[in-house]
Order: C-alpha cells, then structure tokens, then sequence
C-alpha cells in the first residue's frame, strides 16, 4: 500500500467556489515551446501541479532558466543558454511523465541531438509512440533505439513534409508542430488533433513568429521559419478540472461554482451533463469591476437520468472527462453506456467503484455507439452501469491521474469513511486538491 493516504468522511454534498488555471495539458507543451525561441518567453496562470514541475526541471537541466515572475502563477522561460544535458540528468527529471518525447523536435533544432529516456505518465494501457517516432523521421531525424532510451540526430537537419496520422493523436499533432516551426519549407499535416489545447499551443508558436493554418477536415499546414523569438501568453482554463469539479458536485449532490471554466471548450461535456440531470449556469466576467465568469454546477434534486456516450477526439467527450462522470452516473436511474474509443484500457478503475457498491459491467464490444478500432480485439472497452446505487466507504488504491480523482469522489459521495491511497499521484494535474475539497466543504483528512 502506498503511504500517502487520505481518510475520506463521504455522505456531505460539495458547497462553494474554486477556481482553475492554465490546462495542464497546454502549460506543460507552451513551457517546451520556449525553448525553441531564442527570446524569454512569459507564461501567465500556470498551475502548481507535479506535471509543471517535471517540464521545469527538463528545461532546467537543458540550460533554460525558469524563475516565476511577478504575478501568482507566472512562469519567466530563458533560453539563452540551451545546453545539452547528461542522460543521467534527464533521468532524474523524465521519470514520471510523458512530456519529454515533445523535446525531441526543439533539442533536435537547437542542438542538433536529443535523448528521450523510458516514457512514464498515467498507466492507461499500453501508450505507445510510434507515431511520434515515425514522424520525426519523415523530417529527417535518425533515431536510434537503445535499452536506456532513443538518442536522435538530424545529420541533414529537419526539412518539412507531408504526413498523415493513423489517428488524430494529441501528443503526435503536437510533435509535428513543435518540430515544423523551424524545419526547412512546408509541412502539411492530415487527420490531426485540433483540441482546444493544440490551438491553443499554435496561438503560442504563432506569437514566436510561426507561420500555422489550420485548415477544415484536421489538416494543418505549417510554413518553416528560420527563427522564433518569445511568447507572453493566458493559457485556455483546465476544462478536464472544471469538468472533475462539475461531476464532483452532481456526484454528491452539491453545487460547485468553478471560476476560470469556459463554456466554449466544454460544451460537449456540458449537453451530457444536462442531460443526466445536472443543472448549471454560466457567468460571464466582468473584468472592469474585477468579477471573475466562470460556471456554476448544481444537483437540482430528484433522481438524475441515465445516458449513453462515447468518448472521441475534439469536438467530442474527452476521455478525461469520462472517468469522474461516470461516479455521478452510479447515482442515475436506468442503464448508462460508456464507450471508450480514446484508450483501450481506461475502465479499469471500475472494478473498485462496484466494491462500494456500484454495479458496472464492462466488455469487450463496442456498445452503444459506432464501432471503433477496439473493437475486434480483446479490451474491455465499454461499460454498462446500472443505477442508481448506494455507494459506501471503501479502502481504495489510486491508480491513475483521473481515476484517482473519480475514487476520491465516490469516496466523498459514499456514506461512511474511506481511506484513499497513493492520493499525491493527484498531485500531478489537480492543483492544491486537497485546499478546494476543504474550501468545499469536504471531510477530509491526513491520517
Ligand atoms: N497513440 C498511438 N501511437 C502514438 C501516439 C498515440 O497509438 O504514437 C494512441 C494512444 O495509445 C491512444 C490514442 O492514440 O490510444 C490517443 O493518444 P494521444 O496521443 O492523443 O494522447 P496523449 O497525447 O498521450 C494527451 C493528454 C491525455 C489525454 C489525451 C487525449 C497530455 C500530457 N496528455 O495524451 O491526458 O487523455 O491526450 O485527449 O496532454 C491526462 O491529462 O490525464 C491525460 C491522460
């Protein structure tokens, strides 16, 4: 067991105001984007989150100076004095998240070679990153595997291509564009990502001096430039926070306001949790009179509804999103379909749900929704749940980033204590959890 543990007393519905700050799936990415200008880069809203930190300690050892600016949450990028790092050095830092395979493209321009150790981040079922890897070689890069890691060159340098993704993938899309910024000519990129947090990473680049189209039909053409200088930037708010918020709040039957959430990224998210049966309203701010907009979550009362979606790429229901509803789904008349068609191994934390009571079945077969590409191979992808259920306390290990938030929330909606383990690994993407669920109202406790 773990040792980092919080003792949950569940059955108290969630009341009151938190805020969000900059997606940590766009923060991470701008943070590496920096290192490709050749000016100091400002970053404003930046979270304290485990993620932030491991990309500062991957900039720092590289020879970009991080420090934090005036304002709370601001982050000073220097890249000045870009240097190459020991793979030992690397080690220390990479351990635990996915972001370090987005350096190969900015080392690779700015010094020529790059070295990527074992990949970490969530345990969501194999994670592979040959797109990634073939990508970098239509560009020019020679990438050799060995058993500590991938060390990468471009003897010729990177010139632009033409590339198509077998699948819209994030991390992939942004590969290519952190690598096509500087290369030499004209990129076209088909089938891409266009997530929120990708346009918002192009925003970026394009402050530096990049030259991206996004065209209709998931096509991005990016135009080489010989240099690219700093940013100032307000990321786009965590729309995968706001939405854990939301659903902790229908989940206990409370009402979260969640400050900084905007409406546009989330409106998906937003339909389906209308029509559960969670109400909620949205705020503009008011900047001249200093109010803050956001949007405020509520359980209406009575008995929510139950529903059938699908996760998908952008514009569709995130992934991320997936695994906190689906608590408040626990609590829904009837039989809910969740289809997973993003991760093929992103139900498991399930299992632990129906120790507390829930009853979710899961299968193999793509239900509910259009076949995907899980579908006739053996991952358990699809979930039935059958509700509404009364959940009670349970002693719970944390297995990932956001099925760990969903445990801590049916621990705060079960009826009795529960004891979460290997809670710091929510550390990770959710900023200072532990003070908002206090600010809300939650019974929670450090043993
Ligand atoms: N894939 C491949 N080969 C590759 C790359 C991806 O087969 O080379 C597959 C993956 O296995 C997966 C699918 O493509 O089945 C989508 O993966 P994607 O590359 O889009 O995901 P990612 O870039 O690794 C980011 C977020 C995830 C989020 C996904 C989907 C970051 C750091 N991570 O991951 O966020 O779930 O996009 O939106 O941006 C989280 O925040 O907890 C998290 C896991």
């Amino acid at each position: 067991m773990p040792d980092d543990v919080l003792v949950v007393h569940g059955g108290t519905p969630l009341h009151g105001q938190i805020r969000v700050r900059g997606a940590k799936n766009l923060v991470s990415k701008a943070m590496v984007a920096a290192l490709l200008g050749d000016e100091p880069s400002r970053l404003y809203d930046v979270p304290r989150i485990r993620d932030v930190e491991v990309v500062r300690g991957l900039l720092g050892v590289h020879g970009v100076k991080v420090t934090d600016g005036e304002e709370d949450g601001e982050l000073v990028l220097d890249p000045a004095n870009v240097e190459r790092a020991s793979t030992d050095e690397i080690n220390v830092h990479a351990g635990s998240s996915r972001i370090p395979i987005l350096f190969c493209g900015p080392l690779l321009h700015r010094l020529g070679h790059a070295f990527i150790p074992d990949l970490g981040g969530c345990h969501i079922g194999p994670r592979p990153i040959d797109f990634h890897i073939q990508a970098l070689r239509e560009f020019g890069a020679v990438v050799d595997k060995t058993p500590e890691g991938m060390h990468l060159t471009a003897p010729a340098g990177l010139h632009g291509t033409k590339f198509e993704l077998p699948y819209p993938s994030v991390g992939a899309t942004e590969q290519v564009l952190l690598t096509a910024v500087l290369a030499n000519g004209v990129t076209e990129l088909r089938n891409a990502a266009v997530e929120p947090e990708i346009i918002d990473l192009i925003c970026v680049l394009q402050k530096m001096g990049a030259i991206i189209t996004v065209h209709t039909d998931r096509v991005i053409e990016i135009e080489g430039v010989p240099r690219l200088g700093g940013y100032t930037h307000r990321p786009i708010p965590d729309r995968i926070e706001a939405a854990s918020w939301a659903a902790a709040a229908l989940a206990t039957r409370g009402e979260i306001e969640v400050l900084g959430a905007q409406q546009v990224d989330m409106m998906t998210f937003l339909n389906v949790f209308r029509s559960i049966g969670g109400e909620y309203r949205v705020t503009d701010g008011l900047p001249a009179r200093g109010v803050e907009g956001g949007i405020r979550f509520w359980h209406p009362g009575g008995e929510l509804r139950a529903v059938a979606l699908e996760t998908d790429v952008h514009p569709g229901f995130m992934t991320d999103w997936q695994q906190p509803l689906v608590v408040a789904l626990t609590q829904a008349r009837g039989l809910s379909i969740v289809h997973e068609t993003v991760y093929e191994q992103r139900l498991g934390y399930t299992e632990a749900l129906n120790t507390m009571g829930a009853t979710i079945q899961v299968y193999r077969d793509c239900l509910g929704g259009t076949p995907c590409r899980f579908g006739r191979r053996n991952f358990k992808h699809s979930a039935v749940i059958a509700g509404p259920s009364k959940l009670h306390a349970a002693d719970l290990v944390i297995p990932d980033l956001r099925a760990g938030f969903s445990h801590l929330i049916a621990a705060l909606a079960a009826e009795g204590t529960s004891r979460v383990y290997g809670v710091d690994l929510i550390n990770r993407g959710y900023e200072d959890f532990e003070s908002k669920l206090s600010a809300l109202g939650a019974h929670v406790e450090r043993p």
